[in-house]
């Protein structure tokens, strides 16, 4: 097959949320030797949804600047991907879609597997490009990740949403042709409807992940994939930022390769970086890979990146893309490092209150407390019906 694609990621950008919460003061609750976290895991803080903040207020926030700097006009199909919905009709791409006022004479659906959801959306916005070379595709992964409170998944919780422009000749990476996919029937993480909080079993899913990675891996090479090491970096989805190195020393084992410590490090190294401080944000994660690697990597120019995109249940894809001569001239690197330098820290009790809250479910009328600075806000609820403000 070849790896020749003149479609791909046209512009990149995420937000996350209004507050922080640093992993010193969970261990400070809870007891834990700080070192589990920051080594263990390899996290440092966690994102924490303001009252008033929600996957829509997100994937709005992030994809606000790519209307900005490209417009509506090509837009004919927004893909809102996300596995923490606020809506089983509803696609929540619908009031991403009124609150950037983009066209009527425009799809928008909502796509759901897991986190893996987002690279559906992208495979999905290549081919109707490839239909029509002069639209444009919006595609936002927005997820706000939470757990129980004191049970082992709470310290990898986050939130945030990438947004990001499909279209021909992208200005950032193109997608290559060859995709290696893997569907394997598992229970490792869910969340049936009526739980606000995934379910989770925690070893389970490692493993079921690292399944995932050998069969995406085999299955690439038999769809005429390059090999290994034409790879200049790796971006792996992140439950958390040690997951991408375990999953990279599991795909250099299994592909017969020496698994050095310094070689991992140069694979994976550079895509943790927003993933750290941010936690998982499920479907945007691995995309927040990408945009932590193109903003710190030194020059990718027509280099190959590898992409391993994981959903629990299970649904995964490796596939590869190459960076476009001229794309640092496009990326949002200072704008995303605000992203994360704007957030609030909150302290235990904080976030404890706000994981706690849940919007009220009687069809009366009720605002939200004002706590984001953020561009759009839920306001509340009436009639069971979300609110937006953009101001
Ligand atoms: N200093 C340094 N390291 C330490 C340490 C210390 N003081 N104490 C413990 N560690 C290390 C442990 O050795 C372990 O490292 P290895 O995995 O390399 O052996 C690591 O810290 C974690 O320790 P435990 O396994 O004991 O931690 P845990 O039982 O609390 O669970 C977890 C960890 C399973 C990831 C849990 O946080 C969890 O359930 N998370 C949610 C599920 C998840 O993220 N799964 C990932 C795959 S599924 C997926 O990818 C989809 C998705 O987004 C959910």
């Amino acid at each position: 097959m070849s790896h020749d694609s003149a479609i791909g990621i046209h512009d990149l950008s995420f937000a996350t949320t209004e507050f922080v919460l640093p992993h010193t003061a969970l261990a400070g609750h809870n007891g834990t030797e700080i070192g589990k976290y920051h080594i263990g895991i390899g996290q440092r803080s966690m994102s924490v949804p303001a009252a008033d903040e929600d996957i829509v207020t997100l994937g709005a926030a992030a994809a606000a600047p790519i209307i900005a700097r490209h417009g509506t006009d090509r837009i004919r199909t927004v893909v809102f991907a996300t596995e923490s919905s606020i809506d089983q009709a509803k696609s929540a791409g619908v009031y991403v879609h009124s609150l950037l006022g983009l066209q009527s004479a425009c799809r928008v659906v909502e796509l759901k597997q897991a986190c893996y959801g987002a690279t559906a959306a992208l495979q999905f916005a290549i081919g109707l490009v490839r239909r029509d070379p002069g639209q444009q595709v919006l595609v936002v992964a927005s997820d706000v990740s939470k757990y129980e409170l004191d049970s082992p998944g709470e310290a990898t919780q986050g939130a945030a949403a990438v947004a990001m422009l499909v279209s021909a000749d992208p200005a950032l990476v193109r997608i290559e042709n060859a995709s290696g996919l893997f569907t394997a029937d598992v229970m490792d993480f869910w969340r049936p409807n009526y739980r606000d909080a995934a379910l989770v079993d925690g070893q389970e899913s490692i493993s079921a992940y690292l399944q995932a990675v050998e069969g995406s891996w085999k299955d690439y090479g038999e769809q005429g994939g390059r090999s290994l090491d034409e790879f200049a970096a790796f971006c792996y989805h992140q439950p958390f930022t040690k997951m991408a190195y375990k999953a990279h020393r599991h795909l250099l084992n299994y592909a017969g390769h020496d698994t050095d410590k310094d070689d991992i490090e140069r694979a994976v190294g550079q895509t943790v970086a927003y993933n750290a401080v941010i936690g998982n944000s499920y479907t945007a994660s691995v995309y927040l890979g990408l945009a932590a690697l193109l903003d710190q990597a030194e020059d990718l120019t027509d280099r190959p990146v590898g992409f391993l995109s994981y959903g629990s249940g299970s649904v995964a894809e490796f596939f590869a893309g190459t960076v476009v001569p001229g794309y640092r001239q496009h990326l949002r690197s200072e704008a995303n490092l605000e992203a994360i330098a704007r957030r609030k820290p909150v302290d235990y009790a904080g976030y404890r209150e706000l994981h706690e809250r849940s919007l009220p479910t009687d069809g009366g009328d009720h605002s939200t407390p004002a706590q984001t600075t953020g561009r759009f806000r839920l306001a509340g609820i009436s009639n069971h019906k979300r609110l937006y403000q953009a101001r």
